[in-house]
């Protein structure tokens, strides 16, 4: 009777519980020490653990060779020592991995399925030496023409991947920004620094970029730069900002978008909810390019679509911008004027955004300037005042299909 029972206890434990994970191989990447270039013994591990295992990354690595670490399958990458890139931009240069997006290329291209990054540990751009070389060089640096001599790279691409967890890690001194060509990856607990400590400003800091990625999530996390905190860059779908502290930054933002005459782009299901937006150039913002004549266009004339956007408790402080769309991003107002954007702009949606702006712009906190029409572009729970005086705000509103859904007096832009 009692051994009956057992037996069926057993039984029904094996026949409910789930199978049994395959055992997980444990590789440690050990480190040389002295300055040497850590990056082929990483790369190695890499290839030997891609599959059902766990690597662990607890020491303090120089990295001087590109990380091309794919084909990852079920692996967990415990980062809790430091990843540091040489400041060798000549090295640098060629050897960091092209990605076609504006020409920028990365340190570490991480790529495969079913991938968790955690750790606590940092991944260190080195930044400062390609900050004062653009200071002093003017040289823009992105890949293409210019890429054997200088190409600043991205400090970690998650690209070509699906279901990545990235988490609690800290990244510092971005020479560049981030991108990503995936399906379902989630950040969170990230903390990311990029501080100057020399007179040359940070030059394209951006926290995240999304690119060519459906279902992203970015939450939790504080960003300290000077550029993006995060953008939206062409064919963003199905993406959630959430719990979000950014200082310095240029505003969450989508775009730019519509810059190829000869591409479509695609930002779609964005809800950006619980930011803190301190310092910085732009609170919540869209910015597609207008129109243009010339087919091939690389300067504006591209189509597609912004849509259902969506901006929930959105705090600013000392903002230029708190809101913002510029449907003629970078480009001519007569020719803006003339050729009205391609790319529509709709079902976007501003839920308590408030706060103070820096005063930069006048009394203007809300600035929605279309050049075709924008539809649907509602507004609940605006209250931002005038930063640095007792101005009363005024809201720019410009080819707004209807404005009886802002909860806000628009004006006409003063041209
Ligand atoms: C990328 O590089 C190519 C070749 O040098 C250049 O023609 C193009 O303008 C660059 N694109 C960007 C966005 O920098
Ligand atoms: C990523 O995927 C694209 C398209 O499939 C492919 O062309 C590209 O080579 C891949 N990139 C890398 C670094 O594997
Ligand atoms: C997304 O990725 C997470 C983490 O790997 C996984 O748990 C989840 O099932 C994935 N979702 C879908 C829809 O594949
Ligand atoms: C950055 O450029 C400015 C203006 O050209 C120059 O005054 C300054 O010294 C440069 N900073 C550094 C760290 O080289
Ligand atoms: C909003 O985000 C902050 C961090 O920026 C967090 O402390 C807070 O718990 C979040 N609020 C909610 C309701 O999630
Ligand atoms: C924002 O960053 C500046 C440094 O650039 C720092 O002094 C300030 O304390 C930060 N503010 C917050 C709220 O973190
Ligand atoms: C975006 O997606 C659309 C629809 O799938 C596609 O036609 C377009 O080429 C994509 N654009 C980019 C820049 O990948
Ligand atoms: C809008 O996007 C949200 C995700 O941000 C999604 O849940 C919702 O279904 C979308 N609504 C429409 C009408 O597509
Ligand atoms: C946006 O969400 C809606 C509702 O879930 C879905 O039908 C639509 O396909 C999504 N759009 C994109 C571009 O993913
Ligand atoms: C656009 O590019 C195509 C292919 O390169 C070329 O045949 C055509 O003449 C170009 N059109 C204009 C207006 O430049
Ligand atoms: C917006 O703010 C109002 C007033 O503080 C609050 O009642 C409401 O719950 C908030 N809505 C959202 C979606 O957070
Ligand atoms: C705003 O008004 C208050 C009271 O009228 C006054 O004390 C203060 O100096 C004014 N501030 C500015 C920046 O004008």
């Amino acid at each position: 009777m009692y051994a009956a029972w057992l037996l069926l206890a057993s039984f029904a434990v094996s026949a409910l519980g789930k199978p049994k994970p395959p055992t997980r191989k444990t590789c440690s990447v050990p480190a040389i020490g002295g300055g040497e270039d850590d990056g082929p013994t990483i790369n190695k591990v890499f290839k030997t653990c891609s599959t059902h295992s766990r690597i662990v990354l607890d020491k303090y690595y120089v990295v001087d060779t590109l990380l091309l670490t794919k084909d990852l399958n079920d692996v967990e990458i415990e980062l809790s020592g430091t990843v540091q890139y040489t400041p060798d931009i000549a090295k640098w240069s060629p050897q960091s991995l092209f990605l076609t997006y504006q020409n920028a290329t990365t340190f570490w291209f991480l790529s495969g399925n079913n991938i968790h990054m955690f750790g606590g540990g940092t991944i260190d751009g080195n930044g400062q030496v390609w900050w004062d070389t653009l200071n002093n060089t003017g040289n823009s640096g992105t890949a293409g023409g210019s890429s054997t001599t200088f190409a600043r790279p991205i400090p970690l691409t998650v690209g070509n991947a699906t279901n990545v967890v990235v988490e609690n890690i800290r990244e510092i001194g971005s020479p560049f920004w981030f991108v990503y060509q995936s399906n379902n990856v989630t950040y969170k607990n990230i903390n990311i620094r990029a501080v100057s400590f020399s007179s040359s400003p940070t030059a394209n800091s951006d926290g995240w970029d999304i690119y060519r990625s459906n279902q992203v999530t970015v939450r939790d996390s504080v960003v300290l730069n000077n550029d993006d905190c995060v953008s939206f860059k062409p064919n963003s779908t199905n993406i959630i900002v959430a719990n979000m502290i950014c200082n310095g930054s240029h505003g969450i933002s989508v775009g730019s978008l519509g810059q190829y005459a000869m591409e479509t782009d695609i930002v779609a299901n964005v809800s950006v909810t619980n930011v803190t937006m301190i310092n910085a150039q732009n609170g919540a913002r869209i910015k597609v390019f207008g129109g243009n004549p010339n087919p091939n266009s690389t300067v504006g004339g591209g189509s597609g679509y912004v849509k259902n956007v969506t901006f929930t408790d959105f705090f600013v402080q000392n903002v230029d911008n708190p809101i913002l769309i510029n449907q003629c991003y970078s480009t001519n107002a007569a020719v803006c004027a003339q050729f009205p954007s391609k790319l529509t702009i709709s079902d976007i949606h501003y839920i308590n955004v408030t706060g103070t702006s820096s005063g930069h712009e006048g009394s203007v906190v809300v600035d929605l300037e279309c050049s075709d029409i924008c539809e649907d572009i509602t507004a609940t729970g605006t209250n931002i005042s005038v930063g640095g005086s007792n101005k009363t705000a005024t809201y720019v509103c410009k080819n707004i299909g209807t404005t009886s859904e802002l909860d806000f007096e628009c004006v006409a832009p003063s041209t």
